[in-house]
């Protein structure tokens, strides 16, 4: 079930599914673009509304990090590149040739209504180049890490929303807040995670690890 997550998703906010059944790219349906690729056979092809066509929430972004800490790791953590591997945001080099996980995927998304409980606005990202896969990005309720999976995983663990953005547009929130953090996971293996208790984690146990804050940046895909 390819498209489980992105059937339901874009269902929620009438983005036309004409091609879900084809390999047609999942950001391509979303945005409601064609993007060449569409199959020739489907009979529901409709045309996108312009409402959807213009949607700056559904325009696909990665997202890097900034860190303006005076700390000695800090360039462990500024200006990143947020990937997705064992379920949650890890952190790499933005030069694709010099990134150390071969497991991880760049984040590469965008903000969609998460259609259950308060229906907050979500974020979901690719988990994979091919297929197109869509999970939901949400934190973990039990220690604040920020998690990707699907609807039965974001319901159990997470929160999975309000996502927003900064008033510039260029920062991602959750909550309102641009409260995020880096957590040094092991030697030189930084998570992403949510400060919500405003006290660098210290509630949420991490310990004697490294932490530092962190802005999640949108850049443009
Ligand atoms: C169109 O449909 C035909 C038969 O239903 C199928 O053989 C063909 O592969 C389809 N083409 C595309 C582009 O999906
Ligand atoms: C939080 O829980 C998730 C799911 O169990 C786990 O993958 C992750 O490593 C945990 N985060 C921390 C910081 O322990
Ligand atoms: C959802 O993800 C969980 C793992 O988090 C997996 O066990 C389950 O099979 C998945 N459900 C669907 C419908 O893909």
């Amino acid at each position: 079930m390819v498209f489980g997550v992105v059937g339901i998703a874009a269902a929620a906010v009438a983005i036309p599914l004409a091609a879900t059944s084809s390999s047609t790219s999942v950001i391509g349906i979303a945005q409601g673009t064609n993007a060449g690729q569409q199959s020739g056979n489907s009979t529901q092809n409709q045309e996108p509304s312009e409402e959807d066509k213009n949607d700056p929430r559904l325009k696909k972004f990665t997202v890097r990090t900034h860190c303006d800490e005076e700390h000695p790791l800090r360039e462990a953590v500024d200006e990143k590149q947020v990937v997705l591997r064992n379920g949650k945001f890890y952190l790499d080099e933005v030069d694709p040739e010099r990134r150390k996980y071969k497991d991880g995927h760049a984040f590469a998304g965008f903000y969609l209504e998460y259609p259950w409980l308060e229906k907050p606005l979500g974020l979901v990202s690719t988990i994979k180049p091919e297929p197109p896969e869509l999970n939901w990005i949400f934190l973990n309720k039990k220690n604040l890490s920020i998690c990707y999976g699907n609807k039965t995983a974001s319901l159990e663990h997470g929160i999975a929303g309000p996502w927003d953005w900064t008033e510039d547009m260029e920062g991602i929130t959750f909550a309102g807040e641009e409260s995020f953090v880096a957590m040094e996971e092991s030697p030189g293996d930084w998570l992403v995670c949510y400060d919500a208790m405003d006290d660098m984690l210290q509630s949420a146990n991490v310990g004697e690890r490294a932490v530092l804050a962190i802005s999640l940046d949108r850049v443009m895909l």
